[in-house]
């Protein structure tokens, strides 16, 4: 056996630690946020089967991936990449894969912070009781009022971006093992009580109907890459935040179990609200393809209706934050452990620069929404007419870049990357699971993310063969 490596970082006190973390940073603002409303505007049930499978065959798999190649590196993503290169005689450009997942990082906290900033904002609004007794159009209102100041949108991502750069600066154990141990449990209970009262409030077969029947005619061969793409985000997957989580990971963990189970909660927590939001949709007669605002609009309906709700809502987006928070930190981390490792700067410098770094970024993403909101700078591609410079970053990012870092992790892990290697650090034998691992991510991923891309592209068009809807 080699000799292992160890980390500059620190490590995770076990098990348990690795999967709250791993799970702090899956579950976020894609499970709550993103995915009701991405599902919501690409037609409901096609687009959620899509979704979960690209999440058992492509997601869990590469998660796998990922975690091995940073549990060998024990580096941040650039480092481990250049390590591992070596090690297996490859050329030395597959650095470039871990300096792309720091660019990709980078420029999805910038939006992801943006967003996050509107969650704090309904806090606030939620515990002042501005829900208590409004219309849907009144809480629609307090939406665009928010949404429309580009200051206070400012005030409260400079907030959460501050946020962020203190618990990285203060390293891998030091607060957010402990947070996440009580958030994400507590997250849950919360998001139950909600589908409690959707399952109460009526419509709710409606909103499991819209969620769960597939139409294959309701969804467009963009909408088949989104739905790939959402599957690699809210698994953080493809850009070196799972690697970097794992190179913190002890030895003697099983890596199959962990991410078993880290794919399950966070696919459970999408589901749940999910469930819980579309009911609030049609019950309202609101737009299910209403677009980012979609929680921010229904939620305050239910919070400003039930028995208790200033104390829930005002819970449930504090907690939202937090799954934020523990997501934001995941997105900065390769670049912080990065700068510490090549720029010999202390872990809390680094996570100023790279924090006021992404900070500076987020304008893009403030001004979208009010003063550049018809600034469409791609509008002469038809499936980008509508886009935003915001929707452009996180078209992008999720559906470009996430599901592109993915595939080449996974060829590198398994084409590149010697069998005995990943054999070893996944630690399961030579046996049926292991194939199977190997199997998928030696063939399948590859051919289905490329699939996807070219159908996407009209290169070839499945549209006509499995009867997916024109764009
Ligand atoms: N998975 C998180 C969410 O669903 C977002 C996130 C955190 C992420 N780290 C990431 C997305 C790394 C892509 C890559 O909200």
């Amino acid at each position: 056996m080699s000799e292992r490596r160890k980390s500059i970082h620190g490590s995770w006190s076990g098990r348990l630690a690795f999967i709250l973390a791993a799970t702090g940073s899956a579950v976020g603002l894609g499970n709550i946020w993103k995915f009701p409303y991405i599902a919501g505007e690409n037609g409901g049930g096609a687009f959620v089967l899509v979704y979960l499978a690209c999440i058992a065959v492509i997601g869990i798999p590469i998660m796998m991936a990922e975690v091995l190649l940073g549990r060998r590196g024990r580096q941040s993503p650039i480092n481990t990449m250049r390590t591992l290169a070596q090690e297996a005689g490859a050329h030395r450009l597959w650095t470039w894969l871990g300096a792309a997942g720091v660019l990709a990082g980078f420029l999805i906290l910038s939006y992801y912070s943006v967003i996050a900033g509107w969650a704090m904002a309904y806090v606030f609004r939620s515990a002042a009781g501005t829900f208590s007794g409004a219309t849907a159009e009144g809480i629609a209102s307090i939406f665009e009022q928010l949404t429309g100041d580009p200051e206070r949108l400012l005030a409260w991502h400079t907030l959460f971006m501050v946020m962020t750069m203190i618990v990285v600066g203060r390293g891998v154990r030091g607060g957010l093992e402990k947070a996440v141990r009580f958030l994400v449990p507590a997250l849950f209970v919360l998001l139950i009580m909600l589908d409690g009262y959707a399952l109460a409030g009526g419509a709710f077969d409606q909103g499991l109907r819209f969620l769960f029947t597939p139409d294959f005619s309701k969804i467009t061969a963009n909408g088949v890459l989104i739905a790939m793409g959402h599957a690699f985000f809210t698994l953080s997957l493809g850009m070196g935040a799972i690697m970097v989580y794992g190179s913190y990971l002890p030895e003697r963990t099983s890596i199959a179990k962990t991410c078993i189970t880290i794919g399950f909660l966070d696919t459970l927590v999408a589901m749940l609200a999910g469930m819980a939001i579309f009911p609030i949709v049609f019950v309202n007669g609101l737009e299910p393809g209403a677009g980012p605002g979609l929680i921010f609009q229904t939620l305050p309906i239910a919070f400003g209706h039930m028995p208790g709700g200033v104390v829930f809502g005002t819970l449930f987006f504090l907690l939202l934050v937090f799954a934020a928070w523990t997501s934001a930190i995941s997105l900065i981390e390769p670049a912080v452990a990065w700068l510490v490792e090549n720029k010999g700067v202390s872990r809390v410098y680094a996570a100023v620069y790279a924090g006021i770094a992404t900070w500076g970024f987020g304008l893009l993403t403030i001004l979208s929404f009010n003063n550049w909101s018809d600034f469409k700078p791609l509008s002469f591609i038809s499936i980008f007419k509508d886009y935003t410079v915001f929707d452009l970053l996180d078209y992008l990012t999720a559906n470009i870049m996430l599901p592109l870092g993915g595939l080449l992790i996974a060829v590198f892990s398994v084409w590149i990357m010697k069998r005995d290697d990943s054999l070893q650090e996944l630690d399961m034998g030579d046996g049926p699971a292991y194939r199977l691992w190997y199997g998928l991510v030696r063939y399948v991923t590859p051919v289905a993310v490329l699939i996807v891309f070219l159908n996407v592209t009209g290169l070839i068009d499945f549209v006509g063969l499995f009867g997916l809807a024109e764009e």
